[in-house]
């Protein structure tokens, strides 16, 4: 594996959240479509039937990556459009369209990156098997995969199996705030479990595979925590405060299990990892992928079970429309945090960006500086990551596209591209125009680091 210097600067999103075409083209429903429909959970307009209809509109939207200079894009597959029951049965016409989607890209000269899961099970896995608290999920999840490194590996290089497996157990089983819905805290780390177990037996089964020469990971999340105070105390708990959120996640696909703190601390609410599973998941991963958009506070309390510290927000900084505290500092700090603890893999930024009151003039177009600082100083703290040491490779911003923000409907604005949901019309933002010159400017004077893989050999091919 060569390392030229091309740092890949990009944009992301996720199927559920822009696709649309959610009843139609043989997809099957996913657990997001059904958590929408269910009364009194989501925001009343929280509908992924149209969302950006990206799946019709992919065309243009690869013409405006190419307007905002893009080297690289993410993008998530919906297994259900593949599998429509999650299993068995193949859909053809959704495994087309993501192969016209990967030719359209490299027709254009943009790097796919593939993320295999953002979250839309297929909702039969939930409803006959009980989702990912089922101990076969993994296993399907795997065939799953297989089937896409097979028909996209050829052109794909970039992969990431999961994307944010706290979120999917925050939201979805601690919070109750996502799908599916549940609010038990040993379901959501026995899901969790099995999210990673998913991730281990995906990622053999890449390395195993014919299209195996490009690179796998799985985006982490996590804030960056402060201590409340300078006490020692609070020191300790903002360091336990990063184990339980970046190392929760981050620990077993680099060293095969959870931080030892977290083991004493929950005992056995966490499940044990069968030797095969942690052999599995020992180094799954050939770069790190993270993804930012807040820093918290963290205070020592030894009543709050499991970790003893308590969560607060910063009260002092500027806040997004989804209400964090905007703290680039944060970012450098975990960037730099993450390449200490897991061995200085190279790293990618898989998502940054922030949701604004964006105002559209009569043209649709939007001027959003705060958008444009936002991400002027989180490029600054990266960079400054980089001259601490940190390998960073690449960077994608959240989002390409205004989206479905999941439960929360459409009212929150990610987008460096706004997205009328009436019209559908889309209208490249001053934040794009400021990114498209950004890139075309080469980015930092000095890129310093290279792309984990060989440019040539990163989707460039057909
Ligand atoms: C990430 C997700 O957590 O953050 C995205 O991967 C999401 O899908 C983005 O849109 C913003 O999310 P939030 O938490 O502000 O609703």
């Amino acid at each position: 594996m060569t390392a030229p210097n091309t740092f890949l600067w990009g944009a992301a999103t996720s199927a559920f959240q822009i696709e649309g075409a959610a009843h139609t083209g043989g997809k099957g429903p996913s657990i997001w479509d059904d958590f929408c429909r269910s009364p009194g959970r989501t925001a009343p307009d929280a509908d992924g039937a149209i969302t950006c209809d990206h799946v019709n509109r992919y065309r243009e939207d690869v013409a405006l990556m190419q307007e905002l200079n893009l080297d690289a894009y993410r993008f998530s597959i919906s297994w259900p459009r593949v599998l429509p029951t999650g299993r068995g049965y193949v859909n053809s016409e959704g495994l087309d369209f993501y192969d016209k989607l990967v030719d359209a890209l490299c027709d254009a000269g943009i790097v796919p990156c593939v993320t295999l899961y953002h979250w839309d099970l297929p909702s039969a896995l939930q409803i006959e098997l009980g989702g990912w608290e089922n101990e076969s999920l993994p296993q399907l999840f795997a065939d799953y995969a297989t089937i896409m490194y097979d028909r996209l590996g050829d052109r794909v290089r970039y992969w990431i199996t999961l994307n944010e497996p706290w979120c999917s157990v925050d939201g979805g089983y601690f919070a109750g705030v996502h799908a599916p819905g549940i609010r038990d805290r040993a379901r959501g780390y026995l899901a969790g479990h099995n999210l990673m177990r998913a991730h281990g037996m995906a990622v053999a089964a890449y390395r195993a595979s014919r299209n195996n020469q490009g690179a796998i990971s799985l985006a982490l999340n996590s804030s960056y925590y402060f201590p409340a105070t300078d006490s020692r105390e609070d020191e300790a708990a903002a360091e336990r405060g990063m184990l339980d959120f970046a190392g929760w996640f981050g620990d077993p696909i680099y060293f095969g299990d959870y931080p030892p703190e977290m083991r004493e601390a929950y005992g056995d609410l966490l499940p044990a990892f069968s030797d095969e599973d942690a052999r599995l998941l020992q180094k799954s991963i050939d770069f790190l992928s993270i993804n930012y958009y807040t820093s918290e506070l963290a205070r020592h309390d030894a009543s709050v079970g499991g970790m003893r510290y308590r969560r607060e927000q910063f009260t002092d900084r500027p806040r997004t429309s989804t209400n964090w505290a905007i703290v680039p500092e944060g970012f450098r700090e975990l960037l730099v945090w993450l390449d200490r603890r897991y061995g200085g893999l190279p790293m990618y930024v898989t998502e940054n960006g922030i949701a604004l009151p964006d105002h559209a003039d009569d043209a649709g177009y939007v001027d959003d500086p705060d958008r444009v600082a936002y991400l002027r100083d989180h490029f600054a703290a990266a960079r400054s990551a980089m001259d601490a040491g940190v390998n960073l490779c690449g960077y994608f911003v959240w989002s390409l596209l205004d989206n479905l923000e999941w439960a929360e409907g459409f009212s929150k604005r990610f987008g460096l591209i706004r997205c009328d949901f009436e019209t559908l019309t889309r209208t490249i933002k001053a934040s794009g125009r400021w990114y498209a010159d950004w890139i075309a400017r080469g980015g930092w004077a000095d890129n310093g680091h290279g792309a984990v893989l060989d440019s040539s050999a990163a989707g460039g091919e057909r």
